[in-house]
């Protein structure tokens, strides 16, 4: 039975209790919510993004091209070009399986490009059937570096479109783009309209952006001369600015490249766009995400905060402040009213950080009194990083402090009263990653049953989002994700709509209620059970799955059948003489082998002997 008492009052619910994470995971930005076609468009990718990529990657060469980097390029920012010989064409694949266009709509075509003498570009659109559109051509003077462009309507829809462009004579090429004219909005350099729909449908209180790991991994130098055009760089929110040919690509974290066409103007808009609260998270400069290194640079970390004051003087200044400026002739002089922001992102050396941190603190707060700087308990829930961190956050009066747990169903439905008994007069909780670890039903249900031990708390949980946002079903670092997408559709998850219910019936206040009898759990679970590792190459052997009362579910001395263990996450792994070889240094592994659906005690403990750094 539920006893309501309906006079009794209980904590206050912000209207921004409730939001959304985006971070450029499973290829969230390019080849997703920003909605260019053109894959590679600046011919910026690199082996320092994945072995694998080339400059030409996503590109077919008929006749002679080849990528060049010299004192012709386009800009300092944007090193490469394509050099293209008369009557040759170069193709874009796009992502997924193509460019995908849809009858009758239209479509931007945008090109930078130089020639020595007149030449004249054909665009074209077409897939194994033909053709997608009337080609159209396009002249080029003879001068410098140019930006021509094209409009091309599409007579019938594909998913599997390739994007030519062929030359009468020699030419250079540049930034090759090819957008919808059907943006979320219909806002230029816009966005994927299905997506943005799908998070604005959510009512998102903020939207906190660009990352997770994205954020603190990589150098902390910039893009420069200086520091030798360092391509795996942390990501810094100067580089995402300003006209996109001359935001200068990056590795992502996540073992591909980013353009940074979605930047943090796009993010901010699109955060206003939506009603949301703009939350951006900033290198703190002690790297994470496996990699752990505290920066000791002090002319590097007054940059970084200089950076961070520069960030809230983009957002908020006036037009006629520098960064406001910047923001004006970007498209918007009305400022973007940010008020939170947070620095770093599961900050492994709770102390390293911190001190970082309040140099960061100290900063904002003397120029800007009126920000909520977000601060850091660690990776994990629990343990003794996380203790330490809380202490520390705790004796500083931060504010507010960033929470981060992926766990099972189970974990979610009995730890309903984790916030119950934290201290109401210590930091507030932004709750900045959460999921259940799978995306059926059950675990929507088990994330609905603990949002509603979140929201009996919202005198201490202010904030809570879902993580990740977005997974390109053909590209996955991370699961479960809340949305997924390829090239022509998007689907939601059963998490998604748990996350839409609430975030469209935020209450006002919580009314006390209480329960008798005992709530009876979830079914039975297919069981998964991940091994997760992060950066250094590392050896595994011995695993083993109990239960909480010590039933074995499952063991594997590798020696066997390496089929039976599916692997997600970014890089190689390998059976190699009985053990788990985790190949990769770049990302995470996580190793699942399913185990018995009859299961129904979840409080399971995995251990592994890790052998060593290989
Ligand atoms: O949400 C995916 C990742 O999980 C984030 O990048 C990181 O903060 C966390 O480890």
């Amino acid at each position: 039975a539920i006893t309501v008492d309906p006079a009794a009052k209980g904590a206050k619910i912000d209207d921004t209790m409730y939001g959304v994470f985006f971070e450029d995971i499973n290829r969230a930005a390019d080849g997703g919510l920003y909605a260019e076609l053109v894959q590679n468009r600046s011919f910026e990718y690199s082996t320092a993004d994945n072995t694998s990529y080339t400059p030409l990657t996503s590109w077919t060469v008929d006749g002679t091209a080849q990528v060049v980097d010299d004192d012709g390029r386009l800009n300092e920012r944007n090193r490469n070009y394509l050099a293209l010989a008369a009557g040759s064409s170069v193709s874009n694949t796009g992502y997924n399986t193509g460019v995908h266009v849809e009858a009758g709509k239209k479509y931007d075509f945008s090109v930078w490009a130089r020639a020595t003498g007149g030449t004249v570009l054909t665009i074209s659109l077409r897939d194994a059937d033909g053709t997608l559109a009337t080609a159209r051509k396009v002249a080029v003077r003879k001068r410098g570096w140019a930006k021509y462009t094209a409009t091309l309507t599409a007579s019938r829809t594909s998913s599997t479109g390739r994007l030519s462009v062929a030359s009468s004579a020699g030419a250079a090429l540049d930034m090759v783009s090819l957008f919808p004219r059907d943006t979320y909005r219909n806002e230029p350099n816009g966005l994927r309209k299905d997506l943005a729909e799908k998070v604005a449908a959510l009512h998102p209180g903020f939207v906190r952006f660009p990352g997770g790991c994205l954020v603190n991994t990589g150098s902390m130098a910039d893009y420069s001369a200086a520091s030798g055009y360092q391509r795996k760089r942390s990501y810094q929110w100067k580089d995402t600015i300003g006209p996109v040919e001359q935001r200068a690509t990056n590795a992502n974290f996540w073992g591909y490249n980013q353009s940074y066409g979605l930047g943090y103007y796009e993010y901010f808009r699109f955060a206003e766009d939506i009603g949301a609260m703009p939350l951006p998270v900033v290198p703190a400069l002690v790297t994470g995400c496996g990699q752990n290194q505290a920066v000791d640079d002090e002319a590097l970390l007054k940059r970084h905060i200089q950076d961070t004051l520069d960030l809230i003087e983009f957002a908020n200044g006036p037009v006629t402040s520098t960064w406001g400026k910047v923001r004006a002739r970007m498209g918007h002089p009305r400022p973007f009213h940010l008020t939170h922001l947070e620095v770093g992102n599961e900050e492994n050396l709770p102390k390293e950080f911190f001190a970082r941190f309040t140099r960061f603190r100290a900063a904002i707060e003397a120029e800007y009194p009126g920000i909520t700087v977000i601060s850091n308990s660690g990776p994990d829930d629990s343990g003794s990083t996380f203790d330490t961190a809380w202490k520390l956050n705790r004796d500083a009066e931060v504010d507010m402090v960033d929470e981060h747990y992926y766990n099972s169903p189970q974990w979610f439905l009995q730890n309903n009263d984790r916030y119950d008994s934290y201290d109401r007069n210590g930091p507030k909780v932004f709750l900045g990653e959460y999921a259940s670890q799978g995306n059926a039903f059950k675990n929507g249900l088990a994330e609905a049953a603990y949002m509603t031990g979140l929201e009996r708390n919202a005198d201490v949980v202010k904030l809570a989002s879902y993580a990740p946002l977005f997974a390109n079903e053909d590209s996955v670092q991370w699961r479960p994700d809340l949305v997924w997408f390829n090239n022509h559709a998007a689907w939601n998850s059963a998490n998604y709509e748990v996350q839409k219910l609430f975030m469209n019936n935020v209450g006002d206040r919580v009314v006390p209620s209480a329960a008798t009898g005992t709530p009876s759990l979830l079914g039975p679970i297919t069981g998964a059970v991940g091994l997760s590792t992060w950066a250094t190459s590392a050896a595994y052997d011995d695993v083993s799955v109990t239960g909480a009362d010590g039933r074995t579910l499952l063991t594997d001395d590798f020696s066997q059948d390496a089929s039976k263990w599916t692997h997600t996450g970014g890089g190689g792994w390998s059976v190699q003489d009985g053990q788990y070889v985790q190949t990769d240094t770049a990302a995470e592994n996580t190793m699942v082998q399913a185990g018995d659906p009859s299961w129904h005690d979840y409080d399971l403990h995995v251990k592994a002997t890790k052998k060593s750094g290989k």
